[in-house]
């Protein structure tokens, strides 16, 4: 038995963005928050969405001062900015970050305002302002998932809000917004929702319907990452990226993650590596501590990343998995060593501990019982070339 949870309308494909005027129009004539970041503004992206609509920018409420990794302040900020006026919608426009934003600050002013009693799974009592997000790179998955990550500066770590409150009612996944993608930025975000696939298809808290989204995402990634890396202009490929960074978002929202993400947050957070590439490095060597008991699931694994497995046995089949993940990493310029990113052997040891204490909350679900033992040979693997 278990619960699957989507956005009840997502508008897919090259030009999806046309639907957001009658989007708007469907939630009255009441004002309308963006939030976003400068990032998204410079780049052109904001414009394109307000013209989308046949409105005027002054037409909106632009809440842009969102930063990568957003901490709990600038969510409480955002959430007074909601509190302050009587919005009919609000909008999350960019990447993770902004959507997180939005994602809080649309629940914040209902419930209590503050972040910290929020987090943790179902802590949220009432619905929020209507939301509706709108990525702009194809990755984080965030606008299909019921999950919130937030920094804790006190704390130096993520902590997460897990609850069905924070999926939005309407998601617009235009491939077009992501054409002007840098080719390292859409390798790392790109490299995400591979690993979005590949945990939330082999968490023990997942479920067929998890599976089929994660399946399809692996696959999707596969074939259009390295096109997508190449020539960012090949409207194909950034198609492709964009459905499979949303199949991933729901495949982790309802399926789970594991140890890949769990042991890579000191990469994030302490090291400031891109989060998207901080997964990716420590896919091949979690994957190879997980395929040991479960090297069926993870043939399948070699299976949906090209990986040639046919008459071999199910280790050696396992064993490709690693293999492929390495492959595809190396065809879009990701170095799976921790030495390629600069990070020296004598620091790892202090990184798995931190990780270990960090992630306990993903650990759980990952297919194989990971002990701090476990999480420092890891590591190791990862700065051994
Ligand atoms: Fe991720």
């Amino acid at each position: 038995m278990y619960t699957i949870l989507t956005p009840p309308q997502i508008e897919m494909g090259s030009g999806s963005l046309t639907s957001l005027k009658e989007i708007i129009a469907s939630y009255g004539t009441g004002r309308v928050l963006i939030v976003t970041d400068k990032g998204i503004c410079q780049a052109g992206i904001l414009d394109q969405v307000i013209k989308a609509t046949g409105k005027n920018i002054n037409d909106f409420h632009i809440f842009d001062r969102v930063l990568p990794n957003p901490d709990i302040s600038i969510m409480e900020a955002c959430g007074q900015v909601v509190e302050s006026d009587d919005y009919a919608l609000i909008i999350g426009l960019g990447g993770g970050s902004p959507m997180d934003v939005a994602k809080a600050a649309a629940v914040l002013p209902a419930n209590g305002s503050r972040i910290k009693p929020l987090l943790g799974r179902g802590m949220i009592q009432k619905p929020g302002v209507p939301l509706c997000l709108i990525p702009t790179t194809s990755g984080t998955g965030s606008e299909t998932t019921q999950a919130i990550v937030v920094d804790d500066p006190e704390s130096k770590t993520k902590k997460a809000i897990w609850d069905r409150h924070v999926i939005p009612q309407v998601v617009i996944v235009d491939p077009d917004l992501t054409i002007g993608m840098p080719a390292s930025l859409t390798a790392d975000t790109g490299l995400d929702a591979l690993i979005h696939g590949i945990e939330a298809y082999t968490a023990r808290s997942t479920n067929h319907v998890a599976q089929a989204y994660a399946r399809e995402c692996i696959e999707l990634v596969t074939k259009h990452l390295p096109i997508a890396v190449k020539d960012g202009k090949d409207l194909k490929a950034r198609s492709g990226m964009s459905l499979a960074a949303t199949l991933g978002g729901l495949a982790i929202s309802n399926g789970g993650l594991g140890a890949i993400h769990g042991l890579a947050y000191p990469l994030d957070t302490v090291k400031h590596i891109p989060h998207g590439r901080s997964v990716a490095i420590m896919a091949p060597w979690v994957v190879d501590f997980n395929r040991v008991g479960n090297e069926d699931t993870y043939a399948m694994i070699a299976r949906f990343i090209g990986e040639d497995v046919d008459n071999l046995d199910s280790v050696a089949a396992s064993q490709k998995a690693v293999k492929g993940i390495i492959n595809l990493m190396e065809s879009v310029g990701v170095s799976p060593y921790l030495a390629e990113h600069g990070i020296q052997s004598s620091e790892v040891d202090d990184l798995a501990t931190e990780a270990f204490q960090v992630s306990q909350r993903l650990l759980p679900s990952n297919p194989r019982k990971i002990t701090k033992d476990d999480a420092m040979s890891i590591y190791r693997a990862a700065a051994t070339r």
